[in-house]
């Protein structure tokens, strides 16, 4: 990557919205040579950047955001700041869908109001929010217009994986598009000093529906690798085995492991896709279908864990099985403390489903049991160790896919808990390990039972 020149015109950049993708784009930039000035609204998460933490976990930040903080590189503000030769602002504030799952813009409108107040001729704008098709130009131009200034606006998607946000940024290729081929152009010509590829589109829209295209066909294969899995439950095979042996040296299969779908782009961006379509009449159906077989996964998952737990009994089942639920994060790998959208919560519900009375607890290798507490989940203890997590359970769920659980000793852990015991793993991490079903039953997503016989 070149340097970014000391008289280049968009050196000065103001971000505004210091959330995950704000920090991490800010740190990136400032990696890269430009100047930050970072705006947050929330005293809280201003507060924290106040005293050089980021506020969430993420793979190398808090080492190089202390260093721009300190050197000034980036600086923070709850107001847009004037007169700091700022000419490019980045939007990166949420975007949410509500309960009804439609996308809320009020975060976006918001901020467009108040550049419209800062914004002088020739500034430029890019939105780096995920939005339905459309937002840019019907939504946020109108707005930044309404301040009587001629602009660049431009749609810049983030497409970085939570865990690798950093190193994703100086190597992902960045999708840029603008209302003007200027437009385009400028912004093309700023992420071009972040990344070595930038793909122009030709247009803003194209741009906003790479970005959701980008995130749904992740959602609808791993809802196709869950489908697969469910399917091979009943047919008491082996999902393991399928995908071995439908994709080793076979170029056109790409089964994904099955496993728990969540987190706070997945969860939502299939919906904003949906939502995008809605005023040409048209129903993205796999989609949708993808996202409901996601969203029902803990549900199918907590039914069997209860059919296995009566299997062991005799049919009686436990009246109040004490239940443990490894890893509350969306995800495990890359490592994250990011618990929205995780499907530890739905788990969580699904089971109490199905035992009303069950003492359950959680146990999370990257969020603090302090952080865990807060969360007050009604009846839920936080275990404070792994060994705490297993010791006198019934059953132990694990949820994600933390390297240390696939590193655990699992016979060990096992063998201190409650009889009868039984550990549901939603990634196959011991599948085909030699499970001694004597002490335990190990049951994993998509996998015919231990011990029994095609
Ligand atoms: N989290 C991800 O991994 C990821 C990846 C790709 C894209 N995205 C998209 O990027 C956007 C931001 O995601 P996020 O996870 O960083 O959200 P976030 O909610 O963590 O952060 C947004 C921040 O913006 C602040 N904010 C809201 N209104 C503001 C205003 N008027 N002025 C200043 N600050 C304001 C909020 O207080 C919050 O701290 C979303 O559209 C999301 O879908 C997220």
């Amino acid at each position: 990557m070149n340097p970014v020149p000391v008289i280049y015109e968009d050196r000065v950049i103001g971000v505004i919205g210091m959330g995950y993708v704000g920090v991490t784009l800010a740190v990136g930039l400032a990696d890269a040579g430009f100047q930050i000035y970072g705006v947050e609204k929330a005293e809280a998460v201003l507060e924290q950047l106040r005293q050089m933490k980021p506020g969430f976990y993420e793979q190398d930040l808090e080492e190089h955001l202390i260093r721009h903080l300190k050197s000034g590189r980036i600086q923070v503000s709850q107001e847009i700041p004037a007169d700091q030769g700022i000419r490019t602002y980045i939007v990166t504030v949420g975007t949410p869908v509500g309960p009804d799952k439609k996308i809320r813009l009020e975060p976006i409108m918001e901020v467009g109001r108040q550049l419209a107040d800062v914004l002088k001729d020739g500034d430029m704008v890019i939105l780096r929010s995920t939005v339905k098709v459309g937002v840019t130009r019907h939504t946020v131009l109108p707005l930044l217009q309404a301040g009587g200034t001629s602009v660049d606006l431009a749609f810049c998607p983030e497409r970085t994986v939570e865990g690798k946000a950093l190193s994703e940024l100086s190597t992902l290729p960045q999708i840029v598009s603008g209302l003007t081929e200027s437009a385009c152009l400028r912004a093309a010509r700023l992420f071009s000093f972040l990344t070595p590829t930038v793909i122009k589109v030709g247009s803003l829209e194209t741009a906003e529906l790479a970005k959701l295209v980008s995130n749904t066909i992740r959602d609808v294969n791993f809802a196709f690798a869950n489908e697969i899995a469910l399917i091979c439950e009943p047919l008491n095979i082996n999902m393991s085995e399928i995908i071995h042996a439908t994709t080793l040296h076979y170029p056109r299969c790409n089964l994904s492991a099955p496993g728990p779908v969540g987190g706070p782009c997945l969860e939502k961006d299939p919906y904003i896709l949906a939502e995008s379509l809605e005023l040409h009449n048209v129903v993205p159906k796999l989609t949708l279908t993808g996202r409901k077989i996601n969203e029902e996964l803990p549900i199918r998952s907590a039914e069997r864990i209860a059919e296995i737990l009566r299997a062991y009994t005799d049919g009686k089942g436990i009246v109040q099985p004490e239940i443990a639920i490894l890893g509350m994060a969306f995800k495990g790998s890359p490592e994250t403390d990011d618990l929205r959208g995780s499907m530890a919560f739905p788990l969580i519900e699904a089971i109490r489903k199905q035992f009303p009375d069950a003492a359950l607890r959680i146990f999370d290798p990257v969020i603090s049991p302090g952080k865990l507490a807060k969360l007050s989940l009604d009846g839920v203890q936080v275990a404070n160790t792994l060994e705490d997590a297993f010791k006198g359970t019934h059953v132990a769920v694990i949820q994600n896919n933390h390297p240390v659980f696939r590193s655990m000793p699992l016979h060990q852990l096992a063998g201190t808990m409650a009889s009868p015991a039984i550990v549901y793993d939603f990634w196959n991490l011991f599948q085909g390990r030699d499970n001694d079903v004597r002490k335990f039953k190990y049951i994993a997503l998509g996998a015919r039972m231990d011990g029994e016989e095609q």
